[in-house]
Parts: C-alpha cells; sequence; structure tokens
C-alpha cells in the first residue's frame, strides 16, 4: 500500500513533541552503545580549532594552508571566521528555517513533503534511509527540509517554501555564496597536500550541492535519543552554521584508544567546515572524514544549516596519482559516487563503515 509521507508512514518528530509526550516513543531510542553520556563531564578541554581566512588575503594564504593542513589531519573540521561570507547572510538563512518551521501549520509544511521510500529527494522530511521496513532502524530526533541548489538545472526555488517572504531568494543567495567559499576552501585543501588548487574540484565532474535545514526539537529523554546518528558525511566538504542552542559533536582519534565526543560550540559568526568522505578518499587517508552527531536536550529546539558540496553521481573517485608511490601505496580502491551514496542509504551511516569497504589490504 502506498501511503505518502507524513501521513501514517512517517511521522514528523515537531508533532511529537507538541502532543507534549513525556516519554519517546520506541523507535527513538537507541540501543546502549551508542547513547549519548549526558551532561559533559568532565568540562571540555579540547575545542575545534578556529581558522582566520583574513578574507583570503593573500599576505596571510601560506599560514592559512598550514593551519588548514593541521586541522584536517587532526581533527577533520574547523571553523573559519573572516571567511567574506555576509554575516547578514547567515543570519537570513537561520531565521528563514527557523520560521519555516515554527510558523507554519503542520498542514502547510506538509505540502512540501519530500517523497518517501527515495533517498535524498528535495522537501521536508524525517527521516534519512530508505529501507522503512527495517523494524530494528532508531529513527532520529530530528525533521529537516532539504534544497537542491547545484548544479544550476536542479535548482527549481517553486518546490522551495514560500513563506517566510524571501526564502527563497535567501536559499539562492547563500548556496551560491557557500558554492564559492566551498571552491575556495577546496583548493587550499588541495594546495595544503601539496596538489594543484583544483584537484578536488576537478575530481567532482560538476559539483552537487544541497543545502539541508535540520530542525531538533526539544526532546523529553535526551539521555536515550540522538538528533542525528553518528555519520561522516559522504561528499568533499560540508559547512555548516548553527543557532546558540549546541548539540553537534565531533569524534575526536575516531577509532583510537583516547576516541571521544567533542561538543562543537556554536560560533555564531563562523562557518564550520566538515570534510567528507570523498576528501579521505581523494587524500588517500591523508586527511580524515570527521565523525559527528547530534545530540537533544529537553529545553531549546535547535536549528542547523548545512551545505554539502559533492561530485557528480558519475564520476569515479580515487586518491590522486600525486599522493601515491611505491612507499605510500594507495589505501582505497576507486568508487562511482552514485554507488557509494546508494550503498550509504541502504545500510545506514553508522559511524565509518562505509568507507571502510573501500580499504584495501595493506
Ligand atoms: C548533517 C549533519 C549536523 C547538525 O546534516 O549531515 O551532520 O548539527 N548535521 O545538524
Ligand atoms: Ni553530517
Amino acid at each position: 500500500m502506498e501511503v505518502a509521507e507524513g501521513e501514517e508512514a512517517v511521522r514528523r518528530v515537531q508533532s511529537l513533541t507538541q502532543s507534549g509526550l513525556s516519554q519517546v516513543p520506541p523507535q527513538y531510542i537507541q540501543p546502549p552503545q551508542t547513547r549519548p553520556i549526558l551532561p559533559f563531564h568532565p568540562p571540555q578541554t579540547q575545542h575545534i580549532p578556529i581558522i582566520d581566512l583574513f578574507g583570503f588575503d593573500p599576505t596571510h594564504i601560506q599560514s592559512t594552508r598550514d593551519s588548514i593542513a593541521r586541522a584536517c589531519r587532526d581533527w577533520g573540521a574547523f571553523h573559519v571566521i573572516n571567511h567574506g561570507v555576509p554575516t547578514s547572510l547567515l543570519h537570513h538563512i537561520r531565521h528563514a528555517g527557523l520560521s519555516f518551521f515554527n510558523d507554519l501549520s503542520m498542514p502547510d509544511k506538509l505540502r512540501y513533503s519530500c517523497s518517501p521510500g527515495a533517498a535524498a529527494t528535495e522537501g521536508y522530511g524525517s527521516r534519512m534511509l530508505v529501507n522503512h521496513d527495517d523494524a530494528d532502524q532508531v529513527l532520529d530526533w530530528r525533521d529537516y527540509f532539504d534544497h537542491h541548489t547545484f548544479p544550476l538545472s536542479r535548482r527549481n526555488p517553486n518546490k522551495w517554501p514560500e513563506f517566510p517572504s524571501g526564502y527563497r531568494e535567501t536559499v539562492a543567495k547563500y548556496g551560491d555564496e557557500m558554492k564559492n567559499l566551498a571552491q575556495k576552501l577546496m583548493a587550499l585543501i588541495s594546495e595544503s597536500l601539496g596538489l594543484r588548487p583544483s584537484c578536488i574540484e576537478d575530481a567532482a565532474g560538476e559539483l552537487y550541492q544541497n543545502i539541508t535545514i535540520s530542525y531538533y526539537p526539544p526532546c523529553p529523554q535526551p539521555e536515550l535519543t540522538l538528533g542525528l546518528q553518528s555519520h561522516s558525511d559522504m561528499g568533499f566538504i560540508t559547512l555548516l552554521i548553527q543557532d546558540q542552542v549546541s548539540g553537534l559533536q565531533a569524534l575526536k582519534n575516531c577509532g583510537g584508544d583516547s576516541e571521544s565526543w567533542v561538543t562543537v560550540e556554536p560560533l555564531e559568526d563562523a562557518i564550520l567546515v566538515i570534510l567528507g568522505d570523498q576528501t579521505e578518499i581523494i587524500t588517500n587517508g591523508k586527511y580524515k572524514s570527521c565523525v559527528h552527531r547530534a545530540i537533544t536536550n529537553p529545553d531549546r529546539a535547535r536549528l542547523s544549516v548545512a551545505t554539502f558540496h559533492d561530485p557528480a553521481k558519475t564520476v569515479r573517485i580515487s586518491p590522486a596519482s600525486e599522493l601515491i608511490d611505491e612507499s605510500s601505496p594507495a589505501k582505497y580502491r576507486g568508487v562511482v559516487y552514485g554507488d557509494y551514496v546508494k550503498s550509504w542509504y541502504t545500510k545506514g551511516p553508522e559511524g565509518k563503515r562505509n568507507i571502510d569497504a573501500l580499504l584495501l589490504e595493506s
């Protein structure tokens, strides 16, 4: 039987919370090993690096590249400031997103529902994976709106909310600014490994961009749930902004003995750069994608805007030949990006097991 998303098949987390429940439904309860430990204890001593881009002023470029190299090796994520994106635009997109979730009635929001059963379709949604039949699948405590913004042939603002006024213009402008920043950052990341500046972008074929605005309603049992389960992003780089309510965490020293979750502080005018799996492949593991997740809280809804930059589905991504020689053999086999995405949406992220499947024996 076909059931449209938004009816029985998929519940909006926001409508659950508005019904005033004091316990989360069983599908949202994480198994003990993935539950977050709350509150943070002991107080956090490690912080995601903050890199000043000095508006890409050429006199600072060499030291910026060095800082980026360090942050990419140590964290796979870093904040940038003086990035050249008008801070008013960061406010406008957060405001537009918040107003969509808070000020529209549920029936009005549901008019934009993304299609059920297909991965990564544009619109208003609540669950990421396509396999709706898997009874063991734990659901995220999150609703979102996904926008397709590049290549321009995919951009159709008629599919985006009309309210609040200016929403569509803001998303379009935001996408343009994020693409511009992502291109400059991908060039610096390439150069920081001695690669030609266009190395990562050339590998993309055509650069694809999606903007996902996530809304995490307050949760009555944050110790049992996750806003977004642990994952690494699939593409090249993600540019993320959040509001003042914290909840994003990055995994430091993933897989090592001192592995630990570090809260990514909300910095009002900064933009967080998160390396994705395709950057890990191209750099042959010199830079690792960052595993991250979102936790929930009982008091305040949280909003984030994540802008993903990905290769075309048809291109094959493999380690840059410049980084490979006898002493440093390829660590990953190449993968057609579309196949990678398909596998991710079927199996689910669960930390990094998707990229692990590409590791070659050493
Ligand atoms: C994502 C993501 C984190 C957040 O959408 O991939 O990691 O804070 N979002 O919303
Ligand atoms: Ni992510």
